[in-house]
């Protein structure tokens, strides 16, 4: 059957590959362990989990709830921004409730893209970002760029270079895959370049509370006039462990909210009212289960950046994020990310993420997820260390334990 026209846009899921090949080997008994998917492994904390029970028994909240989040929660998430960031949000006209960071990123691109509408898309990247625009009819300029000296120069390029002048420009600090993030100053540059250019900023901060270093990741909507161009999304998924609760949030430009606004109010009728509340009282909550499940991905990160180093394959420890970004190993990397993930389940009963189901630009590198424990995560590395030796691969990426942080 021939495909439509949208989803002919829509390329085999390149994970697909790699979760197919993992079916397989555990149907044989294999016990892989899998840093493939980035589905947080840690229970949502018990006292939300019983304000969803509370709530549920009440048959007044079995109706359809609304669409773009009730007051309560839209007054929670502006109290969040108000206490993490020092940013101002009027609840009734700045911020929608979605379900889930994605969908609300999807359905922003929907609501904002004419066909053939150019949206500036780093890359690699987490694929809704592109897919979002190329399912609502757009086109992706990618720009290949960290968060530093280069993203502007990337950037100016990306203009010049695009006919007709792009819509909108994709931001993702802290990065999923690369775990890059973005300090105030890239943000105050790359407000200016927008303002003077007239782009819409779409930035994605689904793992503003993950980070490791001490040093919290900002919110692009901290630059002084930032809020006349930009939407920010964040989500409860990883800061709370709740990603099947579908639980996100747009805040920022109002002209923009209210796009995404009036396109939601067409599709959903909001998440379901006892979510709503367990939600609302897991952002007023005072912080402690945030903290605890970013002390669980920070032990998890040394071990894997220790045991993985002492089994020959050099990871560079991820500042944020519960993923870390790694080359693969020299000997290796000609095989391309796709390749050596089927080899690392079948070989060392590791699942990975592919780099290039990220984008071209990712493909010398696989994505390692922190969602298994400290203990499955030193059998893997022990796991690969003898995949190592019996690869006849050279041990020459090791580097002395002094050198790692
Ligand atoms: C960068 C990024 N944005 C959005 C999402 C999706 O989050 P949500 O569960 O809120 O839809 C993810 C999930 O992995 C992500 O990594």
């Amino acid at each position: 059957m021939e495909d439509f026209h949208k989803t002919r846009r829509l390329p085999p899921y390149v994970f697909e590959q790699v979760n197919r090949l993992k079916a397989s080997a555990r149907s044989r008994g294999a016990d892989i362990i899998d840093l493939g998917m980035g589905n947080p492994d840690l229970p949502t904390p018990k006292a939300i989990v019983d304000k969803l029970v509370e709530v549920v028994r009440d048959p007044r909240t079995h109706r359809y709830s609304s669409s773009r989040g009730i007051p309560g929660l839209r007054r929670a998430q502006a109290a969040y921004y108000a206490r993490r960031f020092g940013v101002k949000l009027n609840p009734e006209t700045q911020i929608v409730a979605t379900l889930g960071s994605k969908e609300g990123f999807a359905n922003m691109a929907q609501a904002i893209t004419a066909p053939g509408d150019v949206v500036i898309c780093p890359n690699p990247t987490y694929p809704i970002h592109a897919f979002g625009f190329i399912m609502s009819g757009g086109v992706i300029r990618s720009i290949q760029a960290e968060p530093d000296d280069g993203f502007l120069p990337a950037l100016e390029r990306a203009i010049r270079h695009s006919i007709p002048k792009p819509l909108a420009l994709i931001l993702n600090y802290p990065s999923n895959p690369t775990a890059h993030v973005a300090s105030l100053d890239f943000y105050k540059d790359v407000v200016a370049f927008a303002r003077k250019h007239e782009l819409i900023i779409l930035s994605d901060l689904a793992y503003s509370e993950i980070y490791f270093d001490g040093n919290p990741p900002p919110s692009v909507l901290q630059v002084p006039g930032a809020m006349d161009v930009t939407v920010e999304f964040t989500s409860m998924s990883k800061t709370f462990s709740m990603p099947g609760w579908r639980m996100g949030f747009a805040v920022g430009n109002e002209r923009l909210i209210s796009a995404l606004t009036r396109v939601k109010s067409y599709l959903d009728y909001g998440a379901f009212t006892p979510i709503q509340v367990a939600a609302t009282a897991a952002l007023n909550g005072e912080g402690s289960d945030i903290a605890e499940v970013r002390e669980i991905y920070h032990r998890r990160r040394d071990v894997m950046v220790d045991a993985f180093g002492k089994a020959g394959w050099k990871i560079p420890a991820p500042a944020a994020t519960m993923f870390a970004w790694a080359p693969i190993p020299e000997p290796f990397r000609h095989m391309g990310s796709l390749e050596f993930s089927k080899l690392l389940i079948e070989k060392a009963e590791v699942a990975v993420a592919p780099g290039v189901g990220f984008g071209e630009h990712g493909d010398d590198y696989v994505r390692l997820a922190l969602v298994e424990n400290e203990h499955r995560i030193r059998q893997a590395a022990r796991s690969i260390k003898r995949f190592l030796a019996t690869s006849g691969a050279p041990a020459d990426n090791v580097i002395p334990l002094s050198a790692r942080r």
